[in-house]
């Protein structure tokens, strides 16, 4: 907490607003966990960013059911949860990940979609019930409950120089500029920024895709940083460190260039990180991924330095 408190300007709860801990049955809604880190937050005078209204991941089963009798139960569901979240969080979050994860991963990707799909967006409970316009109304709905909210649209995958990621880039600018044809509100694009190592990285790439975002009038945010060492790890801990380091100033610099505004990283310290928690994305044999700007025992690495000058406009150094 008290790392938080001195690092860290703009919290998001990486569990704690999503819909499943929101809204565990039908009707019955828990805010004790969001409220709690907003009150903390409140008392440290940080901002926080709500995570996230409609997404395919923690959805409880009972919304995934009610989801799939079809379009109106589906509606009925969405307008349900954002008549109980947005109106009671209005004053502490102005800016929610109103839909997360929007876009099909292309082919050859770890999380391959349904043979099905060949469309840009990903299969999802959403989709399958209220088409491809889910996220235009996902978004609309937003709007109309609050009419200043920084309504921001969430996705991963779209950072690295393969063509793997250069697709589903081209997706994403697909959707957005389709919104934009039809007025649909949206203020900005969260880019997760969840790296990985063994992925190689082009900054030129990187910044004209984060200016072609920022020429549709909208606002980029990253906002998942966190890096993914190559299995197994190259190096003592100091070389290790300093691949990370120099992957993020260049991720970061980039970003900047192309005109994003806002860095959040996913968690502060390798200790309580999902980098090693979740098993899909652990280092495995003992280790632990080294991607967060702060160690297992919360002394600070080359990456702290790395956003500190990449923030500063300073080269790598
Ligand atoms: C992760 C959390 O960090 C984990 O604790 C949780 O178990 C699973 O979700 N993209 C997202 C985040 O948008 O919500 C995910 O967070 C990481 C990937």
């Amino acid at each position: 907490a008290a790392l938080v408190a001195r690092e860290a300007a703009l919290l998001v709860p990486e569990y704690e607003a999503k819909f499943a801990a929101l809204q565990p049955e039908e009707g019955r809604f828990d805010f004790t966990q969001f409220e709690a880190i907003a009150a903390w937050a409140q008392h440290f005078g940080k901002a926080v960013r709500g995570h996230a209204l409609v997404w395919h991941q923690d959805l409880p089963d009972w919304a995934r059911a009610a989801i799939a009798e079809g379009p109106r139960r589906a509606r009925a569901v969405l307008d349900a949860h954002y008549d109980a979240v947005l109106p009671r969080m209005r004053a502490r979050i102005r800016d929610w990940d109103v839909v997360n994860e929007p876009i099909a991963n292309p082919p050859g990707s770890d999380v391959p979609e349904p043979p099905g799909n060949t469309g840009d967006l990903r299969d999802t409970p959403w989709l399958r019930a209220l088409g491809p316009d889910y996220v235009a109304i996902a978004l609309r709905a937003a709007r109309e409950r609050d009419a200043t909210l920084r309504i921001t649209l969430n996705d991963y995958g779209v950072e690295a120089d393969t063509p793997w990621a250069e697709e589903k880039r081209r997706r994403l600018l697909r959707l957005l500029r389709g919104l934009r044809q039809r007025n649909v509100p949206l203020d900005a694009v969260g880019i997760q920024g969840h790296l990985q190592m063994r992925e190689p990285f082009r900054p030129e790439v990187f910044a004209e895709f984060v200016r072609q975002i920022r020429a549709l009038d909208l606002q980029v945010a990253i906002t998942e940083l966190d890096v993914r060492e190559t299995r197994p790890p190259v190096g003592d801990f100091v070389q290790r460190d300093t691949a990370v380091a120099l992957r993020v100033h260049a991720f970061l610099s980039a970003a900047f260039a192309g005109g994003a505004r806002t860095v959040l990283t996913w968690g502060l310290s390798d200790r309580w990180s999902w980098l090693h928690r979740e098993e899909a994305v652990a280092l495995g044999g003992g280790d632990v991924h080294r991607g967060l700007p702060f160690d297992w025992e919360l002394n600070r690495k080359q990456m702290w330095r790395a956003l500190a000058r990449a923030f500063l406009g300073q080269p790598a150094g």
